[in-house]
């Protein structure tokens, strides 16, 4: 009888210390899950921080950015000439790489034009026949030095800032 009250016992003790150890496990996960999570985000933003402190002003502002289009020997002709430019642009925490197309008018003093509809943002297609631009998007129509002709894009196609470095055409995007 008292054998039995031993074995009990010590049944009894054992599962207690089951118990404690395993509010002990559960403690532990739940003290280690908000840690871990909290550790992630600091590590994300110290991340994104460092990049961005990092990145150099050129890349965070890519309109004041002199890029270079064409050597002034490509630029010649009766016809705009479509060049497609590339460039990083910061967006947010994210650098991003872009394209924009662009269209140089050897007849206008190599003035650069954004290919950009100022209607809604199409980029506009030059139009060999008719010599002149067309919007894809709502059918707007520009004339071959960019002036609107025929609506809804209310004003003429964006002129870029240009210059002129070593022989080559750059332009500024806005
Ligand atoms: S976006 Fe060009 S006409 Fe609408």
């Amino acid at each position: 009888m008292e054998n039995e009250k031993r074995i009990d016992d010590a049944r009894a003790s054992h599962s207690t210390q089951q118990t404690a150890s395993a509010n002990q496990t559960r403690r532990r996960f739940l003290w280690l899950l908000p840690a871990t999570v909290f550790s992630s985000i600091i590590g994300t933003v110290a991340v994104a921080a460092a990049r961005f402190l990092n990145a150099p002003a050129s890349a965070r502002q890519a309109n004041e950015t002199w890029l270079n289009v064409a050597p002034l020997s490509e630029l010649n002709g009766s016809d705009p000439v479509m060049r497609e430019l590339t460039f990083e642009q910061d967006e947010g925490w994210l650098r991003a790489t872009k394209k924009q197309v662009v269209f140089v008018l050897p007849q206008k003093n190599n003035q650069v034009l954004s290919a950009m509809c100022p209607h809604q943002g199409c980029p506009v297609a030059w139009r060999k026949t008719e010599r002149d631009f067309l919007c894809p998007c709502h059918g707007s129509q520009f004339s071959a030095d960019g002036a609107v002709q025929t609506g809804p894009a209310q004003s003429d196609l964006p002129a870029l800032p240009s210059r002129v470095v070593d022989g080559v055409l750059q332009v500024k995007l806005s």
